[in-house]
């Protein structure tokens, strides 16, 4: 018991664990995922709707989406913004690891009379001889990847934006780390039925790294059968340190705003977006 204490309450270095398939692919969890997405009482994996509206009016007024726009939305999930762009008649490729997300993008295209290419697969390895005029990554998961994952997935931006084209993403903001602390808490089915069916018992265990301005959420989940563990890992930016991660790619931010909704920057905004072009 006390060797198990000591693990869970261990600080491990930033980005050294990798769990983030596990969260989006465990059949259980992504269930749970799915569910979240899709829920309007909550903006834990998805933004509600009347978020992602606003957002796909200004995506469309920004980028003059319309036929023949080929877009690229990485980490899709459940198809909410895909789908949308694809009745603006936008020519959509969806990209996702979580094959629980992408069959209810597929049954939703499909009850839509829509063509969208969905493609299953961890974005990280994408390779494609498409080229993009947009590629969305929305809800800020740009920040859960370690600065390696970061420079992959920008090169891989970088090489199937099409001439002219652009890249829109969202992250978290310093003033977002300023806000959290370090926490932990414990309980028998915490978060419900979320994480297994099984009986479990949960702990949460919330790390702050001060000087590298990265956040920490870790699951220690035992079940009568097995531990699973989950590190959740987010890198907050502020617009310098986010434009040199593009800038190390060949990409240069034009423009700044407060969400990828399009609202003006506003530097007490707890997430901020960025649209960046080729250099
Ligand atoms: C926070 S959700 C956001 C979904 C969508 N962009 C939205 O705003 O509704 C992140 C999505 O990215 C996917 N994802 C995370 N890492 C991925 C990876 N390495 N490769 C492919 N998909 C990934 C997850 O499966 C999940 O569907």
């Amino acid at each position: 018991m006390y060797k198990k204490l000591v693990a869970i309450n261990e600080r491990p270095s930033p980005f050294s664990i990798y769990t983030a398939d596990t969260l989006w692919t465990d059949p259980h969890i992504a269930q749970q995922m799915l569910k979240t997405h899709l829920d309007q009482s909550t903006d834990r994996a998805s933004r509600r709707l009347p978020f992602i509206e606003a957002s796909l009016g200004w995506l469309q007024r920004r980028f003059n989406i319309g036929p023949g726009t080929r877009i690229a939305d990485f980490g899709c999930g459940p198809g909410l913004y895909a789908t949308r762009l694809a009745q603006l008649g936008a020519e959509v490729t969806g990209i996702d690891f979580s094959a629980n997300s992408l069959r209810y993008a597929k049954e939703t295209a499909v009850s839509h009379n829509l063509a969208i290419d969905y493609i299953h697969t961890n974005y990280l390895s994408f390779q494609s001889d498409k080229r993009f005029d947009l590629i969305l990554l929305i809800f800020c998961d740009f920040c859960a990847l370690s600065p390696t994952q970061r420079q992959q997935l920008l090169s891989i931006f970088r090489e199937h934006l099409a001439d002219g084209g652009a890249v829109v993403l969202d992250v978290h903001s310093l003033v977002d780390f300023a806000r959290f602390e370090e926490s932990v808490s414990y309980g028998r089915h915490q978060f419900g039925n979320f994480w297994t069916d099984e009986d479990y018992f949960a702990f949460t265990k919330q790390f702050k790294y001060e000087a590298e301005q990265v956040t920490l959420d870790k699951y220690t989940i035992f079940t009568p059968t097995r531990t699973l563990e989950i590190f959740n890992w987010l890198q907050y930016f502020d617009q310098a340190s986010l434009a040199a991660e593009f800038a190390a790619n060949g990409l240069t931010i034009t423009d700044w705003h407060a969400n990828v909704a399009g609202e003006p920057f506003d530097p007490q905004s707890h997430t901020f977006a960025a649209i960046a072009q080729p250099t």
